[in-house]
């Protein structure tokens, strides 16, 4: 079997695409999970990782797609009650997973296409009277093209006491700043699959030292999801399981790459590229006299992914088809959003170049 690799064409909102020496560096031998060459991998990478999440704390490196630790939040960090601010379909997952583990949790709900605000995360805090001690949050909805206001919405879980915050990460790490730290987000994950840049198959996480503490009081924690274990293996720079090792020489190799061209020049790219697209939205509505807009409020926009509403007369799954005949491969909307609108992923190792050249054949099209 062949298959036709056009690279500057492929802008799903994950997975993204994935640079060629990538794929050379997983051509290594496999070697032994529990050898010191592993060991000195994990190690190795280790800074480098905290750097990319903008923490102290070490970096969890779980053979799972992202879901996994979206589930090791729901069940590692809920004691009492979680309130799973939604504001689209990955944000809701979080709800789904507490229904599908037997935790107790309510939902707070933003319209799709809506940030989650703080204003009515602390009023649910507060009428919650001490119910809720954990708070789950996307950062950026890539369903809805939505970037939450995280340092805000952290900074009310802060005003009370004994709630952590759990943030999905999985397509803004990379592509927008995270400052765990200094925001104080107490559980990040994220997927290889997004900005990072990597095949799917890994995900990434960090817990602050409240939530281990959390966990340590939490008794059914599952077994493959147990944060403890994770932070116990990393110990010894292993971890609980056999890992995905041929992903492991893969994440070296690219967050080499991502620290040799700096977090900060890399957020400013997905932000020109984010800002490119949405500028051909504009220019597109005036050329054309249809109602094309960015689904996500000003002020509110993911830097990697763009939804774009498109006119009655045209739907998602024909843009995107289109696009696929100019060997582009752009996605359609998201569930409930799929016919009226049409995303782009403009995430990862993609330049502004290739972008034009995606805009210009989407000129044709609408
Ligand atoms: C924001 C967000 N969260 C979670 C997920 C789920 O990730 P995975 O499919 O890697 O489990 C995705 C996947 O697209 C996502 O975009």
């Amino acid at each position: 079997m062949t298959t036709d690799i056009s690279f500057g064409r492929f802008f799903l909102p994950g997975p993204t695409e994935v640079p060629v020496d990538l794929f050379d560096a997983m051509r290594r031998p496999v070697v032994g999970h529990r050898s010191a060459e592993v060991s000195g991998l994990i190690a190795g990478l280790q800074p480098q990782a905290s750097n990319l999440f903008q923490t102290a704390r070490p970096i969890y490196l779980s053979t799972s797609s992202a879901t996994g630790m979206m589930e090791a939040a729901i069940t590692n960090l809920t004691r009492k009650r979680a309130l799973c601010l939604s504001c689209g379909s990955f944000s809701h997952r979080f709800f789904d997973i507490a229904a599908a583990t037997g935790r107790a949790a309510d939902v707070l709900e933003a319209d799709w296409g809506e940030p989650n605000l703080p204003e009515a995360l602390r009023e649910a805090l507060t009428e919650g009277g001490g119910a809720y001690d954990l708070v789950t949050v996307v950062h950026s909805e890539s369903s809805t093209g939505v970037l939450n206001p995280l340092q805000e919405l952290s900074a009310v879980v802060h005003e009370f006491d004994d709630v952590l915050i759990a943030v999905d990460t999985v397509s803004s790490m990379a592509a927008a700043p995270i400052l765990t730290d200094d925001w104080g987000l107490d559980f990040v994950l994220t997927g290889s699959q997004k900005a990072v840049a990597l095949p799917p198959g890994l995900a990434l996480a960090a817990a602050s030292e409240r939530s281990l503490a959390r966990a340590r009081e939490v008794e059914h924690r599952g077994f493959y999801f147990d944060l403890l274990k994770f932070e116990k293996n990393l110990e010894n720079s292993q971890t609980p399981n056999t890992p995905a090792v041929s992903f492991l020489f893969a994440l070296e190799h690219q967050l080499a790459r991502i620290t040799e061209e700096g977090l900060d020049a890399r957020w400013a790219r997905h932000q020109a590229m984010a800002d490119r697209t949405y500028a051909w939205v504009d220019e597109t509505a005036s050329r054309t006299g249809a109602p094309y807009r960015v689904l996500a409020p000003e002020g509110y926009r993911s830097p990697a992914v763009t939804v774009i509403m498109l006119p009655e007369d045209r739907t998602g799954p024909e843009v995107a088809a289109r696009a696929k005949e100019r060997g582009f491969t752009i996605a359609p909307g998201y569930g409930r959003l799929k016919e009226g609108s049409f995303r782009i992923g403009h995430m990862g190792e993609h330049t502004m170049e290739e972008l034009e050249a995606l805009l210009s054949v989407l000129d044709d099209i609408v």
